[in-house]
């Protein structure tokens, strides 16, 4: 014991010294403050959540055995595929393919964009009327089930597409090859919170969300439209489906090492929360933790020379060492001396213990703002869908913790559930429900 005290104390202050600290993060106040900004977003006045409305219900029937071309457009993966459901709304998929997302390994132009999708889309646009397409970044959507790229996030480089539909571009192409299919564009939370609501429906659940943690954050939940008083064309009666857009959140405590990741990211001040906790980050923000532990002597001589030479560090990696520190050699942190390897294992598991912390405000809430989760016999379904979340050692745990510790005191119940393959179910349920 006693010689690991003063590694432990040096860990722990250099924890505090970086607003590393979970411990110091009080969730109550990151809370109160993520609901004021959704509060606000939906009125229209100034705020980091962009609060977007999608025009989505969860209300409608899944028509039985009519098919639907479904898109998934990820972080990193571009998928299409057929889905057909059956009566019990199970879904089946077939004609699957999988893509690279394109702009992200080097920039691409519009035309290329929009073509490249328009080509992969051709091999089965003849299979359906009608496409789902599921998006998964900020685009203001219209009425039509169209949507307006706002920005990029996932360090995607196709600049000139922002201020795009992405509908209506791919639409025109795929005309100009014989086809016209109807597409209706939604963001990949909201179709996690549809195919929660298909898959989860026989539970009876309050309410929905839709939670994502892979290579970027976001959080979908369902609106009352009296509540969106930034339109005013709703029907006072409805309800629907809302964007948070939550990894754009600013109202969150963060250090100098956060902010010195940042401007190494390809939009510095942008998603600074999403920076935080989702995979696109998590493994360079450990990273930017090593490098300045480094320089501050807490690594070890040696140590620190081996953690200069690393230009990349993954959130697999990150990941694979919370796992097993031992597990190779080859690893980069394999070679690490062992007391080294001890104090990385503490700064990464608090770097993932505060995401989890953060996911955890975010999730809470969406659950608070829809109103739902009063009796345990009907709580609010958190469909999560993402790599980062269910693949980083412990996460889900923790997120469960968090959540019982601040939602349990105020009475509101809500289940994780895991839907497989979310993004593409719910796009095509967007697709046959519009
Ligand atoms: C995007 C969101 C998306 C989320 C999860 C973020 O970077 O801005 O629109 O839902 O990633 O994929």
């Amino acid at each position: 014991m006693r010689p690991h005290t003063p590694l432990k104390e040096k860990v722990r202050r250099f924890l505090a010294d970086h607003e590393l600290d979970a411990a110091a993060i009080d969730p109550e106040v990151v809370l109160e403050d993520f609901l004021d900004e959704m509060t606000r977003g939906l009125e229209g006045r100034p705020s980091s959540l962009a609060m977007i409305p999608t025009f989505i219900t969860v209300d409608k029937p899944v028509p039985p055995r009519r098919p639907v071309i479904a898109v998934d457009a990820g972080g990193t993966n571009l998928r299409v595929a057929r889905v057909v459901f059956d009566e019990n709304g199970s879904p089946a998929i077939d004609h699957y393919s999988n893509y690279e997302m394109p702009g992200l390994r080097r920039e691409v132009g519009k035309d290329e964009f929009f073509d490249l999708f328009a080509r992969y889309l051709e091999p089965v646009a003849g299979l359906a009327d009608a496409v789902g397409f599921c998006f998964s970044y900020a685009a203001e959507i219209t009425p039509d089930g169209d949507g307006k790229l706002l920005t990029w996030t996932k360090e995607i480089k196709a600049p000139e597409v922002v201020g795009e539909f992405i509908g209506r571009n791919i639409a025109v192409r795929l005309q100009s090859k014989g086809f016209c299919p109807r597409i209706t564009l939604l963001n990949d939370t909201v179709a996690t919170l549809l195919a929660g609501k298909s898959v989860g429906g026989p539970r009876r659940y309050d309410s929905y969300i839709g939670f994502i943690l892979g290579t970027g954050t976001n959080t979908s939940y369902v609106e009352r439209n009296v509540r969106i008083g930034k339109r005013r064309d709703l029907d006072p009666k409805g309800a629907q489906a809302i964007n948070v857009e939550s990894g754009n959140f600013r109202r969150h405590p963060r250090g100098d090492i956060d902010r010195a990741f940042d401007a190494t990211t390809a939009d510095p001040g942008a998603y600074t929360f999403e920076k935080m906790i989702s995979g696109a980050y998590l493994g360079g923000l450990c990273l930017q933790v090593l490098k300045t532990a480094a320089e501050e002597a807490l690594l070890s001589a040696e140590g620190a020379g081996m953690i200069a030479e690393l230009a990349q560090l993954s959130t697999i990696e990150v990941d694979a060492f919370l796992r097993n520190p031992f597990a190779s050699d080859s690893q980069p942190l394999g070679g690490l001396p062992e007391e080294d390897k001890e104090i990385s294992l503490r700064l990464f598991t608090a770097v993932v213990e505060r995401a989890a912390l953060l996911a955890a405000v975010n999730i809470s809430a969406a659950v608070l703002k829809s109103g739902g989760g009063a009796s345990p016999l009907h709580p609010v379904c958190v469909n999560a869908d993402g790599s980062t979340f269910y693949k980083t050692k412990d996460f889900r745990l923790r997120v469960e913790e968090h959540l019982r510790k601040i939602l349990g005191p105020r009475g509101i119940f809500c289940e994780i559930i895991r839907v497989d393959d979310s993004p593409l179910i719910g796009a095509a349920v967007a697709g046959l429900t519009r």
